[in-house]
Order: C-alpha cells, then structure tokens, then sequence
C-alpha cells in the first residue's frame, strides 16, 4: 500500500484536537500557530487549503474533570472548547473548520466508523482485565499498580467486557507501509520510536468501554461507548463529512481527504501513526499523506502542561506583545520537531532583536526616508544598477525566496525565517554604507542618483520580506503593504501572490502611506507585566471553577524557564531583562489541617507575593537567610501514606475527614482541602504527611497529622504532594 499520490493544488491539514479537561496554553497554541503559518502560506500559494481544529470532549477524564467542577460533561466541554474557539479567533487563526466530538456529525461519523470495522471483521466481542491510565486514556500492559508509561501516574485496573479492534494483524502492513513511505512520520525520532514500537509486537485493542457513558455509544450495543481515542481520532475524517448522506459533505471528504499533514506533538504519535493508520486499513480508507510531530514547549524544566502546573497562556504574551510576536518566538526560536524553552526573557528578546530593532525599525527608517525625500512616492530608479551593493542585494533576495520556500515547505521554519533575517541585516548594511542621509543633503546628480537607487533597492528588499513572512507575521506584514503602499495583503494572498514572487516588483510612483510603527520596543517591564497578568489570570480561573479545577491546572511558575546553568555562568551570561526577573514560585507547604490551621480556614498564601529578589537573599546588601540545622529537620516525621477513607463533614464545607494507612498503622487526619479536592478522588492515592504532629481535636474529631502540598499563589490553593514512581506506605522523606 503507498500514500505517495503526489500532493495536488489542494492542501488539507489537522492540529490535534484538544482535551476540554483545562483551558488551553502556550502549547496548544503552539501546534495551532504553527498548522495556520503552513495554511497561510498554502493559500497564497494558491492551494486550495482545508484547516481543521477542534477539541476532544469525551472519555473518563473529561467526565471527572467535570464532575470535580460540579458541572455536566457536556457544560463542562461546551465551557472549555468556547475558551479554546475564541483564544484562536482572539489569535486571528484561520481555521476552516472547529470540530468538536460532542456534535452530531462527529458522532455520527464514528457510529459509521465502527460498524465498517465490525462488518468488515475487525472488532470481535471480549473482555478486558487490566490496567488504564485515565489521564493519558491509555491501556498500559502490567500487573496492578504499573504507573503509566506515558505521564507515570498510577494505572487503575479495569475489569470489563469490551468490543477489541484487531491490531495484531495490522504489524506487518504497518511496516511495510512505513517502509515504502518514508516521509510519513517526522522527526526522526518519532519515525525510530514508532516502527520500534511495533515491531515489539501488537496486541489487540480494546475499543470500547461499559464503566462511563460519556462517549459515543457502540451502535447497537448502547452500554459501550467507543473508546476515546478511535473516537478522537475520526474526527479528521467525520470533520470533512465522512459518514454523511448528504452529497456536500461527501464532496469535501472525497475533496481533501487524505490529509496532507496531521500535525501533533510528539505524544500522541503512537495513536497517531499505529493506530490510525491500521482503523483506516481496516475500514478501507486511505492514509493520511504525513504525520508530523512538534517538540515539547519546555517550561521551568518540564514539558509545559496542566498537570506539571508550569504552564503559560497565549493570551499573556498576546496582551504584551501582540499575537505576532509569539508566533515569530515559537517559529523562530524552536527547531519545529525538538523541545524547545519558553522564557519570557528569550521572547523579549527575540521581539527586541529581530523584530524591534531589526525588520520593524528597518521599515520605518526607509518609509520615513521615502517620505522625507521623494514626499512618499516611488522615484524612477536607474535600471541594472549595479553599484554600491544594489545588485548584490537583488541576487540575495532571490536566492532567499528559494531559502525560505524550500525550508518552509520542509517545516523548517527557524531556518527559513533565518534566511529571511539574513537579508534584512543586508539591507540595513547596504543602507549604512550608502548613507542615504547624507547624499540626501549633497546635490549633485551622482549623489542623488544613488540616493534614489539605494531607497527603491531597501523598499524593494523590504516588499519582498514582507511577502515572504506574512505567513508568519500576518498582521505586521498587513501594516506593512499598506506603509508600501500595496493595498490590502489579504487581497494579494487571495491572489496567490506567492506564486510569482520576484525581486523588482515595487513601481515607481507607488505612494507610500504615512508610517505607523510596527513592534514598539518591549520595555524593561514587560517581562513583569507578563508574570503579573499570569498571577491574575490564574486567580481569575480558581474563581471561576471555585477552586474545582485546581488539581489540573495549578498556578505557573512565574520563573523563565529557560535550564539555569551554574550559579556562576548565569551571572557571566546574565542579560539584560533578567534584572526584571519577579516573583515567587509556589512554595511546598503543608496543606491546610486541623493541626495546622485555624478552623476550617485554607492556610492562605501571601495574598499578592512580593517579588522575589533576582539574586539569592545572600548577595550582600540583603538580608541574612535564616538556616535550620539538619538536626531540626529530621524532627519532622514526614511520611508516605495512603488514603482509604475520604469524606466531607457535616457543616464544615472546607474539611475532609480523611483516614489514611501508613503501612505499619492508621489514622484519621483532618484537612482543609475541600473546595480543592473531591473525596472520592483522593481514595487510593498516596500522599505525604507530617507524621508526628501534636493531635489536635476539632468538630469533636481528632486530627493525627498533617498533609504536604505545594501552596499556589494568590491564595494558597492546595495541590497535594506525591510520586511518580511506586513507593512503600510509611516510607520516611529526609
Ligand atoms: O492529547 N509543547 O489532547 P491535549 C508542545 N485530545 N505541544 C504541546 C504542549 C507542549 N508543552 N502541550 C500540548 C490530546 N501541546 C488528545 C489529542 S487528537 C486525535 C487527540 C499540544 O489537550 C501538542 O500538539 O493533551 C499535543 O499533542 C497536544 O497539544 C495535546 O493536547
């Protein structure tokens, strides 16, 4: 079998789409930004382009999620996917289409989906006895108690009978599928993962589940709903109409389908190239062309997500800097396919740098000259002028053209931005030497004859910069065509002005508009501004779920993120911005308890933290760090502990009585965490406890102990400390 009809005048490509477990980040935008620069370009291109989003509503994490907000599933999705639609409109994405699996067309492009398997005899009836990872929606092989290999949370085990997809006898067709298409997965790395994974051998898939119901029900057998990820995963097909009677959609389906590009992050690309690829055999469906995997957005260390609690919104970034400058960071600043850092000191400095002082203040300086010179108008210039680097610069924009395209198409966007930046810097450099200032002043005619010919060349050089990032600098470029007098850039891309970009465009004549500026320089506080407006969105979010959505979505780290080199490099390194660098980190704290807080009272975090010196507290001039001797920390009992019982108490909505196992005894232990934590959810889950706390009674109840949690800022919500790997009950922490 091979993908490898050539790609025709039609472009069709996916994001994931997204959990409405918890409001999107800078990673989902990330994906998303990255599938709209490829669609902007494809369209101005000419190509036909069809770009699909959307969010993933079902499955047992939704439902819980959903249910510890007090919501139905179905509010609860509609709330979230809302966020998502209108961050990406708020960004000025261009999707064609937003799918979300609760509609009816997406349901009913599944229930089709998987009476073809069945009919076709790849789903057969049995049961299922093991373990599942609820937040990855992952069946994980091992005995109970496996953590997930994926996330590393404990699995639960699940014992039902269930509708199995005939995986195992997709191996070898997978190989050789792979083998013959080796462009379909992207990096590298993914590709060396996948075909390792399957050669391991596949086992049959479990594709439905009786314990829940949110999910699309199994046709005719209503107490399964299909498993999420086969659900999930149609939607790139159900989107275009497939499973529709109605001739349009069956038009868009036999029109785009197969995908160009499924782009994903690296994560998901079991699901995405073993998976998909054997449902879509099965049911006698072509392949997807390619599936193409982004890198993790890394920050303060960790992959950037709502569970780690180190996540960043678009809509930050959007306020300080605009959407433009976040696209341009992440495209820039990241090989597309490898993990990159997000920090607000690189992106401020990228914005300065690049687009700042670079192609925004190259713009200005030549509008403004065209204007104080030539009053804004296009002077004739001399043809084939040759001198004074004219030429050179006219070869380079051509060969830069190429650059970027063959780059770009290749998603190597940082390379091909690069090149792009390459001949800004010329640009200014050939400005420089002409200094067109100064032959401004002289009258004789060879003065200004180069004076005019060195303005025409950087506003030409700046035309065709302007064309080539549009795709990812939509709106500056918008401003910029108009400066140039051009018009409307939406209207040339309609035009597929792309298709014939070629050095010597600008006429002479063309009337400039007034120059308006383009990336204002970023000021010493933005990167505070940022962190500030990450505190407040995140409290704003604890409001709004009444603390419901915390245990997903804790608060930022306000920290940059970049890996800190050693203490002593970092100062030799240090930038500028990093004098800016603010605020406290949440702080490991023991979680609100009768032993430890007043009545019912969630310990509060400093209500607005100060910010945090740049330096440690021990640089001279600060204060002296007040230290504890080991011997006063090993007073502290603190011990790994289970909880078996969790319950609300009558009258007393912040308390829960739990009672926890350490392994060689038990005890009941009081905890202010009830707006934060739903008991049933605690049950099971191991947890870290100051063992030997003074008892301490309450409500006519003992408290023997107490919990640790990392106290979130602004107001000291709880997020309860644990492990990823197993560990014994009433091992000791020192
Ligand atoms: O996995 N860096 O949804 P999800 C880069 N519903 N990309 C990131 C990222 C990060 N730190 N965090 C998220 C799901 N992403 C499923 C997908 S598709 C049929 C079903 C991006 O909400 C990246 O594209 O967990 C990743 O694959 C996706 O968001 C995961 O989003």
């Amino acid at each position: 079998m091979t993908n490898s009809a050539a790609t025709s005048e039609r472009f069709y490509l996916t994001t994931p789409i997204y959990y409405v477990n918890a409001r999107p980040h800078l990673g989902h935008a990330y994906s998303t930004i990255v599938c709209d620069a490829i669609a902007r370009r494809k369209r101005a291109l000419g190509i036909d382009t069809w770009f699909l989003t959307g969010t993933d509503e079902h499955g047992q994490k939704i439902e819980r999620s959903a249910k510890l907000a007090g919501r139905t599933p179905q509010e609860f999705a509609s709330a979230i996917a809302g966020e998502f639609r209108a961050l990406w409109d708020r960004l000025g994405l261009t999707y064609d289409d937003f799918i979300r699996t609760t509609e009816d067309r997406h349901k009913r492009g599944v229930q089709h989906l998987f009476a073809t398997l069945r009919e076709r005899g790849y789903i057969y009836k049995g049961s299922y006895t093991g373990q599942y990872c609820v937040f990855d929606e992952l069946y994980v092989d091992g005995p109970p108690g496996t953590p997930c290999p994926d996330c590393g949370r404990v699995t639960e085990t699940v014992s039902e009978e269930n509708y199995f997809f005939k995986l195992s006898a997709f191996e070898r067709k997978l190989l050789e599928f792979y083998e013959a298409n080796p462009d379909f997965m992207g990096p590298e790395s993914t590709r060396r993962e996948v075909i390792s994974f399957v050669r391991g051998g596949l086992k049959d898939l479990s594709v439905s589940r009786t314990s829940f119901s949110w999910g699309i029900p199994v046709p005719g057998d209503e107490k399964h709903v299909v498993y999420v990820w086969l659900d999930a995963l149609a939607n790139y097909i159900t989107a275009l109409g497939y499973g529709s009677d109605d001739p349009a959609d069956q038009a868009r389906f036999a029109k785009y389908w197969p995908a160009d590009i499924h782009l994903i992050g690296k994560e998901i690309s079991r699901f995405h190239c073993v998976y998909w690829p054997a449902f879509l055999m099965a049911a006698g469906i072509p392949l997807p062309r390619s599936v193409k995997a982004n890198g993790w957005l890394l920050f303060d260390q960790g992959k950037m997500s709502k569970s780690r609690g180190n996540i960043v919104r678009a809509e930050t970034v959007h306020e300080v800097l605009g959407a433009d400058a976040l696209r341009y960071f992440l495209l820039r600043e990241i090989p597309f396919g490898q993990d990159g850092n997000f920090s607000f000191d690189a992106l401020v400095q990228r914005y300065n740098g690049d687009l700042a002082n670079g192609y925004g203040n190259l713009v200005s300086r030549v509008v403004n000259m065209v204007h104080k010179y030539f009053g804004g108008v296009v002077p004739q210039h001399t043809e084939n002028w040759t001198h004074h680097g004219g030429d050179l610069l006219a070869k380079s924009a051509e060969q830069r053209i190429h650059e970027f395209a063959k780059a770009f198409d290749g998603l190597e966007f940082s390379r091909a931005l690069e090149a792009v930046w390459d001949l800004v810097a010329m640009t200014d450099g050939m400005l420089t030497s002409n200094a067109p200032w100064k032959l401004a002043a002289k009258e004789d005619a060879e003065s200004r004859e180069t004076l005019v010919n060195c303005l025409v060349t950087a506003a030409e050089a700046i035309r065709i910069i302007t064309a080539l990032v549009y795709p990812v600098l939509p709106d500056a470029a918008a401003k910029v065509w108009r400066q140039l007098g051009l018009g409307e850039i939406a209207d040339a891309a309609k035009q597929n002005f792309l298709t014939h970009l070629a050095w010597g465009g600008l006429k002479p004549g063309t009337k400039f508009l007034e120059p308006a500026p383009l990336f204002p320089r970023a000021e010493k506080d933005a990167v505070e501004r940022m962190v500030a407006i990450e505190e407040q969105n995140n409290k704003s979010v604890i409001e709004a779920a009444g603390g419901a959505a915390i245990p997903e979505q804790p608060t930022p780290k306000a920290q940059p993120a970049t890996p800190q080199p050693p203490e002593s490099k970092k100062k030799a390194e240090k930038k500028p911005m990093e004098e800016t660098k603010p605020t406290p980190a949440p702080e490991v704290t023991p979680a609100p308890t009768a032993s430890a807080a007043p009545a019912e009272a969630p310990q509060a975090a400093p209500v607005t933290p100060a910010p945090a010196p740049a330096e440690p507290a021990t640089s001279a001039g600060t204060e002296e760090k007040q230290y504890i001797a080991i011997d006063d920390f090993a007073k502290v009992d603190l011990r790994v502990a289970q909880v078996l019982v969790a319950e609300r108490i009558p009258k007393a909505d912040k308390l829960l009585r739990l009672e926890v196992d350490l392994g060689y005894e038990k005890r009941q232990i009081l905890a202010g965490i009830a707006q934060y934590y739903e008991p049933e959810k605690l049950i099971g889950r191991k947890i870290v406890i100051v063992a030997n706390l003074a008892p301490r009674k309450m409500r006519g109840l003992e408290s023997n102990g107490m919990l640790l949690a990392a106290s979130l800022p602004p107001d000291g919500a709880p997020v309860l400390a644990g492990f990823l790997e197993e560990v014994p009950l009433g091992a000791r922490l020192k």
